[in-house]
């Protein structure tokens, strides 16, 4: 899509949906609005830029993209990890079985790099409970993935990291659901990896979320998206690694470095405005992702996100 049809589109991007009492109990989200009916729960996937744990701006067709991309993933791994999409309706929404979510997200890493490269360099690195070895590298790959889990923090706190032994014993989720948890999350970080190698990408590091309904385990929320996760062009990954350059990413890291460079903004302080053109280069980074991650054209309909998701989910006997 040209540059032009995505600066008509600011005006029209899904900030917060406003939808009818009926569409069932709200929540809302960083990026995501959800409701609930019953034992579903309809996510509709908001244009919502967060960086540093900050709503800042919307970004044309990025719910689009992400739920496209999310249910792209959730389609190639369901044989392999049982998720919860139950219908997409809407090109914005899924609607998903409304599981019992555990407080912990589930990190997982192929790469010493981000957060973690910089938590390494300050010592920092231990609150995981995991051995690493001394004099590892920027960006350098761990020999099998590792699991940096956080907790899931309320609205509006930070989450924090969290050891496994910790996990355990605060409860936040049983020794069995663990084990289940981390074997469903390696074999869907393996299985991104080598799809990602297809298509040209290295998936650096990812993030999970799991839920049960009775004793059954499905992943929730998102997978593999560009928010969720880190991917870096593989056919430069050696070069630069050996001359200790930058990654080429494909991923929000590149406006959260605007962000950093341009404005200072490193998610303390007055939230910086976020320039149209900036918003607009974003988008394209954003369908940039999707054709490179899925290899396939997306073709994307200009217009009111709101109003088409009321008429679908209407269409579809949801409202
Ligand atoms: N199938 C599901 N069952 C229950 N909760 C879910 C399910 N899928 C996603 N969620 C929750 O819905 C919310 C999605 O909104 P999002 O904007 O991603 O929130 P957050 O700001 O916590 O990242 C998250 O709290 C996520 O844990
Ligand atoms: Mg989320």
């Amino acid at each position: 899509m040209n540059t032009s049809a995505l600066h008509a589109q600011l005006s029209q991007t899904l900030g917060c949906p406003q939808l009818p009492p009926s569409v069932g109990q709200h929540y809302q989200g960083k990026v995501r609005d959800t409701y609930r009916q019953g034992d579903r729960l309809l996510l509709v996937t908001s244009d919502r830029l967060s960086a540093f744990d900050h709503v800042l701006t919307t970004i044309p067709f990025k719910g689009e993209v992400l739920n496209r991309l999310t249910n792209f993933w959730f389609e190639r791994t369901r044989h392999i990890v049982p998720n919860h999409v139950l219908d997409v309706p809407d090109p914005n929404v899924t609607v998903a079985r409304a599981c019992q979510p555990f407080a912990v997200e589930i990190v997982v890493r192929g790469y010493l790099t981000g957060s973690l490269w910089r938590d390494y360099q300050k010592g920092t690195h231990t609150a995981y409970g995991l051995p690493f070895p001394e004099g590892l590298r920027k960006d350098e790959a761990f020999p099998a993935p590792i699991f940096t889990p956080s907790t899931k923090a309320p609205k509006g706190q930070h989450d924090e990291p969290i050891s496994e032994k910790e996990i355990l014993a605060r409860g936040l989720a049983s020794a069995r659901d663990w084990a289940r948890i981390t074997e469903a999350a390696r074999a869907l970080f393996l299985e991104g990896q080598k799809w990602a190698r297809t298509r040209g990408l290295i998936l650096v590091d990812t993030k999970y979320e799991f839920g049960k309904v009775g004793d059954d385990l499905y992943v929730i929320d998102e997978i593999h998206t560009p928010d969720s996760s880190r991917y870096w062009m593989a056919d430069e990954y050696e070069a630069r690694f050996s001359r200790g350059e930058d990654q080429r990413m494909l991923d929000k890291e590149n406006l959260r470095q605007w962000l950093i460079r341009e404005r200072g903004f490193q998610g303390h302080g007055p939230l910086p405005e976020i320039p149209e053109d900036v918003r607009v280069s974003t988008a394209q980074t954003y369908l940039r992702a999707y054709e490179q991650i899925t290899g396939t054209p997306l073709v994307l309909e200009p217009g009111d996100v709101q109003a088409r998701i009321e008429k679908n989910l209407r269409a579809r006997g949801y409202l």
